[in-house]
């Protein structure tokens, strides 16, 4: 079963006395959503930014895998971004940045992060189990800053569960998918096909679906070639 925590600190988790959140997927799902983003990322150098960062324990770690890329998380809630920033100061890690604020809803959220001293690009945006849990404006959002932030070269890398072709991938995700919308009806498991047509209306395209474990999927978006000049 995909997990469902809204708020990390709420869901009865373990809160360090310094602000540090834990989440228990993280442990679950780290290695393997590193071994998929270390295969672009190695060997290059430049900025990352992750939104919707949660407690901040991925960032930290892919941090350490990476000294060469200066990495910059981001998320919306207060709480989370007193818990990365906590994470950030525990790990000493010199290629974290300090976590901004970003509300990927806000449609003009990239330009209000280039004013802000924020990366003017980025090399790739990393964004995991955020867009289900969301309004569907916060996926709009998300490729509108991807489409405006990418280097020509770069890449989005979407985690989470999805549905193909309409269609749940596991019970389980279904399952999950229901329990989501009859909390908040704007929420729900998201279409690939729906991703890839808000993708081509920013000027992205789908270059890879790789299949992850406990049914979830890293979508990876890269500019389109019509799109490689936006
Ligand atoms: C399920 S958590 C995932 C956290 C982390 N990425 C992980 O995989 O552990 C969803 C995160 O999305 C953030 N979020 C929700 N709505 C958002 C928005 N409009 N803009 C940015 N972040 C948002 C939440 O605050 C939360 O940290």
């Amino acid at each position: 079963m995909a997990d469902y925590v809204v708020e990390f600190g709420k869901d009865g988790g373990r809160i360090e006395p310094d602000g540090r959140l834990d989440a228990p997927a993280f442990h679950r799902n780290h290695q393997a959503i590193w071994t998929v983003l270390g295969r672009f990322l190695e060997g290059k150098s430049g900025d990352v930014l992750e939104t919707g960062s949660g407690t901040g324990q991925h960032v930290v770690h892919f941090a350490r895998q990476s000294p060469d890329l200066m990495w910059w998380p981001s998320d919306l809630n207060e709480q989370h971004l007193r818990s990365v920033a906590a994470w950030r100061a525990h790990a000493q890690v010199p290629n974290v940045q300090p976590p901004l604020r970003i509300d990927l809803s806000d449609p003009n959220w990239a330009s209000a992060l280039r004013e802000a001293g924020g990366p003017q690009q980025v090399l790739a945006l990393f964004c995991a189990n955020v867009i289900h849990i969301a309004p569907w404006r916060v996926a709009e959002g998300l490729f509108a800053g991807a489409s405006a932030l990418l280097r020509a070269e770069g890449r989005l890398f979407l985690y989470g569960p999805f549905k193909r072709g309409g269609k749940h991938t596991a019970l389980s995700n279904a399952v999950f998918d229901s329990s989501l919308r009859e909390g908040n009806p704007e929420w729900g498991v998201r279409d690939v096909c729906d991703l890839e047509k808000l993708a081509a209306g920013a000027g992205l395209v789908l270059t890879e679906t790789i299949e992850m474990p406990a049914n979830n999927l890293i979508l990876v978006f890269a500019r389109s070639a019509a799109g490689a000049g936006a």
